[in-house]
């Protein structure tokens, strides 16, 4: 990849944030473990040292090889990039008297500094820092302060090598993008060429080069990732890739046909698979979350092994990963830790299955996927859609699965999601759904009463699903909803919202 950025990732929780933000520019950045410096190093047109949670004078601090990199190429280092550059290139990183977390102020900017192009004085910057730089490292100069900080900022002189003690990839840094614009843009000189257009363009490519005539299969979910895949795979093989859309029974209402009918229209050869009695048999008597996790992910290979082998001769297995389940990040504990998970819903599929796989979202962000699915014309309200659990209502039936409970929480949640649609409340909620409690509860109906079902509703506000807070829905919203599902479901005669935020509770019930 051309005009590539390497971000060299000490195990902040900000180096992904600092990639997004790189790729906002249309830049091409990958991360990598601080002491695995990719072989290619040549090939980088820049590199930036994220932050971390260790001092650089701890013992186990984290020691990157830089010596291909510093004073070859140009290179930032942020907060702990920074404090690195300066404690073991001459200078010395004490801790400091006063803690900086949060806001702070950059009281003194040099002039005619391109690193600082566009900023004015006084304007907001993000820390996040116990340490502190007291001396530059050789040929240090100083371009920054802040009230409390002298070091905020400096470059070593005959070098184009730069640090700054603050966060630029943190939205409360005012001109944190414009800092990484300057850096890359106008002294790296990297171009501005990464665009949702010439990814797809990149990847059709590669994905022609990769599979040349061999045939393709692909687990389509109706989510937006093994769409976005499906579309990218179509557009370069096109009758090639086999799709295969399992309904397990356990999907949104009428979300089978309304998926399977919008794939047809998108011209993707696929095969949609009713297997709903098949997950309903393995349910059958389990309430164990985990066992029915299981099942249901058991049944899903087995259906899916049988479809894939229908088609003769295949030889790939695609899936939907996108970069965040890629990424080998640095464990805050100790060294880098491979985290790569596989992918959740066609993840463990068994080795007598001797495909090999291919990833075309493994290098792209989910943000990044949604713009690239806007650019090959996928509808806008699939590529807006909430995400939803692979084992789907599954594990939103507390206790065991049976068809007249799926029929409940279908009809149940439809009004709910539907409700937010009518409401234009959906785009303002990241996720929601609702859950079939196990248990029953009194009620009254006309002069009859009643021992039915309660079911809790889930809406909740993210940016990853790993943390997450509950969306404060309008009171009339809630109560024109709450309405509608006793009047209108038989069998649940109680509505409660959680308020739960996560952590600690989950977003899921199971
Ligand atoms: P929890 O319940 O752990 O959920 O807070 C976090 C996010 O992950 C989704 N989720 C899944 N997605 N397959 C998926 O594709 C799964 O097995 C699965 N389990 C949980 C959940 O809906 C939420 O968005």
């Amino acid at each position: 990849m051309q005009n590539n950025v390497l971000i060299l990732d000490f195990g902040s929780q900000y180096t992904q944030l600092i990639a997004r933000r790189v790729r906002e520019l249309n830049i091409y950045c990958e991360i990598h473990p601080f002491n695995k410096v990719p072989k290619n190093i040549e090939s980088f047109k820049a590199v930036i040292l994220s932050g971390s949670p260790f001092s650089v004078r701890a013992e186990n601090a984290p020691h990157p090889d830089l010596s291909k990199i510093k004073g070859h190429k140009p290179l930032l280092g942020v907060c702990y990039g920074a404090q690195y550059l300066a404690h073991f290139y001459g200078g010395s990183v004490e801790p400091s008297n006063i803690r900086e977390y949060g806001r702070a102020n950059l009281s003194e900017i040099s002039e005619n500094e391109t690193l600082l192009n566009g900023f004015e004085k006084d304007c907001q910057v993000w820390m996040s820092h116990s340490d502190t730089i007291a001396k530059l490292p050789t040929n240090g100069i100083r371009l920054a302060s802040t009230k409390d900080v002298a070091n905020a900022a400096y470059r070593i002189d005959g070098e184009e090598t730069y640090a700054i003690q603050f966060h630029p990839e943190v939205y409360h840094t005012t001109y944190g993008k414009q800092l990484l614009e300057n850096f890359l843009v106008n002294i790296a000189k990297v171009e501005q060429t990464w665009t949702p257009a010439a990814f797809v363009d990149t990847t059709v490519a590669d994905l022609k080069a990769k599979t040349g005539n061999d045939k393709v299969v692909l687990g389509l979910s109706g989510g937006v990732d093994s769409t976005v895949a499906a579309v990218l795979l179509h557009k370069a093989i096109g009758k090639n890739l086999y799709c295969i859309f399992v309904n397990n029974g356990l999907l949104r209402k009428d979300e089978y046909q309304n998926v399977l009918d919008q794939y047809e229209h998108m011209g993707l050869n696929v095969k949609g698979v009713d297997a709903s009695e098949r997950f309903l048999d393995a349910l059958k008597g389990i309430s164990d979350p985990e066992l029915k996790r299981k099942a249901i992910g058991r049944v899903f290979i087995e259906v899916f092994d049988d479809e894939a082998h229908l088609v003769q001769d295949v030889h790939w297995l695609a899936q939907g990963t996108i970069y965040p389940d890629v990424i080998e990040s640095v464990s805050v504990t100790g060294g880098p830790s491979a985290t790569i998970k596989s992918h959740h819903n066609v993840g463990g599929l068994p080795d007598f299955m001797k495909l090999k796989v291919v990833e075309p979202l493994r290098m792209i962000f989910k943000d990044e996927v949604r713009r690239v699915g806007k650019e090959m014309g996928i509808d806008a309200e699939l590529l807006g859609r909430h995400p939803f659990p692979g084992p789907g209502l599954g594990i939103r039936i507390l206790g065991d699965v049976t068809a007249e409970k799926i029929r409940i929480l279908q009809e149940v949640d439809a009004i709910f999601v539907n409700g937010l649609k009518k409401w234009g409340l959906y785009d303002k909620v990241w996720q929601a759904g609702a859950m079939l409690l196990p248990v029953n509860s009194v009620g009254v109906m006309g002069d009859e009463r009643t021992y039915e079902k309660v079911v809790a509703l889930r809406a909740v506000e993210s940016t990853d699903g790993m943390t997450a807070d509950w969306v404060d829905l309008p009171y009339k919203f809630l109560q024109e909803t709450s309405n509608h599902i006793i009047n209108r479901v038989k069998g649940v005669n109680r509505v409660v919202y959680d308020i739960s935020s996560k952590p600690p509770a989950t977003i899921e019930w199971e």
